[in-house]
C-alpha cells in the first residue's frame, strides 16, 4: 500500500530565481511545487530599489508558464546607500516582504554590501518600526577568520550586537549550518527565525571533499562537519516554529560549477520536497513536515498559510533527471546520494 501525506502547498522562504534565460528555466521548477518564494535580490545589478524591485517581480511573472501559480515575495538588497524612505514605502504597498543584508563579500554578487553596519542603522530602524523582516547572510568576510567558522564569528561579532541596538527587528538568520546559530535561534525571543536547506540536512564538508573535490556540493555558508548537520535536523524536525524551509536553490551553470574556481550553490529547486520528505521520514518525524514547510515560514512572516494542499506519495525510488536545461547551459540538479522515495503527486 502506498503511504501518503496531505499538506498545506509548502513555501520556500529562501530562493535565487536569477535573471533571463536562467529565470526561464528555474522559475517552472519551484512554481511546480511551492506556492510562494522570498526572492533573493543579488542580481547582476543587484535590487536596491522598489522600482528595480517591482521591475524583477514583473520578469518573474512574465517567465511563468501560464498553467502555474505562484507568488514571488520581493526583497530588497541593504547597501550603505539603502534609503529608508524607499524600504518603507516599498514595504507599504505589499511589494516587498524583507530586506536582504549580504556583508560585503560573503558570497555571490555581494560585492554592493554593507561594510560598514553604522551607516545602514537607520533603515534598521525603520524596519524595526514598520514589522519588516532583514533577511540576513550570516557570515563574517574577515580574511582572518576560517570559512568554517565564519557563521559563529558572524553571531558574535555582527548578529548579536546588532539586534540588541535595533530592539524589535524582526530578523531570519538564512541557511544556518551550525548547532551554534540553532542554539542561538532557541535561546532567542520569536522575533528571530532561521531557515534551513534541504542540502544542509544532507551533506557534511566530507560530501564536499572526500574522494575527489565535488563542486556541486559547495555553496554558502559552506557545509560544516557531521555533527553540525545533525543538530540542524534536529532543529529543522524538532517542531520549533522558529525553523523552516529556505532552500537557497541557487542555480549555476555545469562550467561555472565545474571550474578551477567554481561558483557557490547548490540547486534543489528541482527535488527539495522529496529531499526534506526523506530526511523527515528518517527521523520519524513526518508529522513535523508540515510545519517546516508550510506553516512556521508563514506564521514569522505574519503571512497566512496556503489553503491549497499537495499530496505526498512513498513508493519505489524516484528519478530525477541530473541536470535542467537551460538557455545559458544545463544545471546540475543536487543529487543527494541515496535513494529518494517521497514523490509530490
Ligand atoms: O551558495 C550560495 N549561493 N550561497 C549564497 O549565499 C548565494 C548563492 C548564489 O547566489 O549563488
Ligand atoms: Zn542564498
Amino acid at each position: 500500500m502506498t503511504q501518503t501525506l496531505t499538506l498545506r502547498r509548502p513555501d520556500d522562504w529562501h530562493l535565487h530565481l536569477r535573471d533571463g534565460e536562467m529565470l526561464k528555466a528555474v522559475l517552472p521548477e519551484t512554481a511546480r511545487h511551492f506556492a510562494r518564494a522570498i526572492i533573493m535580490p543579488n542580481l547582476v545589478p543587484p535590487v536596491v530599489t522598489g522600482a528595480q524591485a517591482a521591475a524583477y517581480r514583473d520578469r518573474i511573472l512574465a517567465a511563468l508558464p501560464e498553467d502555474m501559480r505562484f507568488e514571488p515575495l520581493m526583497t530588497l538588497y541593504l547597501t550603505e546607500d539603502t534609503d529608508p524612505a524607499d524600504v518603507a514605502a516599498a514595504a507599504a504597498s505589499g511589494l516587498i516582504k524583507a530586506v536582504k543584508l549580504y556583508p560585503a563579500g560573503a558570497t555571490t554578487n555581494s560585492a554592493s554590501g554593507v561594510r560598514d553596519f553604522d551607516k545602514v542603522r537607520g533603515v534598521l530602524e525603520k524596519m524595526a518600526e514598520i514589522g519588516l523582516t532583514l533577511c540576513v547572510h550570516g557570515e563574517v568576510t574577515d580574511p582572518e577568520v576560517d570559512i568554517f567558522d565564519r557563521e559563529t564569528v558572524f553571531i558574535d561579532r555582527v548578529l548579536d550586537p546588532l539586534r540588541r541596538v535595533t530592539p524589535g527587528l524582526r530578523v531570519v538568520m538564512e541557511h544556518i549550518t551550525t548547532s551554534g546559530a540553532a542554539d542561538y535561534v532557541r535561546g532567542s525571543d520569536t522575533d528571530l527565525g532561521a531557515t534551513i536547506t534541504a542540502h544542509h540536512l544532507i551533506i557534511n564538508r566530507n560530501h564536499i571533499l572526500v574522494g575527489g573535490i565535488k563542486p556541486h556540493y559547495y555553496c554558502l555558508p559552506v557545509a560544516k562537519r557531521e555533527s553540525h548537520r545533525v543538530a540542524l535536523v534536529g532543529a529543522a524536525t524538532s517542531g520549533d516554529a522558529r525553523f523552516f524551509l529556505g532552500t537557497d536553490s541557487a542555480p549555476h551553470t555545469d562550467p561555472n560549477k565545474e571550474s578551477a574556481c567554481g561558483c557557490a550553490g547548490c540547486f534543489t529547486a528541482t527535488n527539495t520536497m522529496s529531499l526534506v520528505a526523506e530526511v523527515f521520514d528518517h527521523e520519524g518525524a513526518l508529522d513535523k513536515l508540515e510545519g517546516f514547510c508550510s506553516l512556521n515560514g508563514p506564521a514569522f512572516y505574519r503571512l497566512p498559510a496556503n489553503e491549497e494542499r499537495i499530496t505526498l506519495e512513498k513508493g519505489a525510488p524516484v528519478s530525477y533527471p541530473a541536470h535542467i536545461v537551460s538557455g545559458e547551459g544545463p544545471v546540475t540538479v543536487f543529487d543527494p546520494g541515496f535513494p529518494l522515495h517521497w514523490r509530490v503527486a
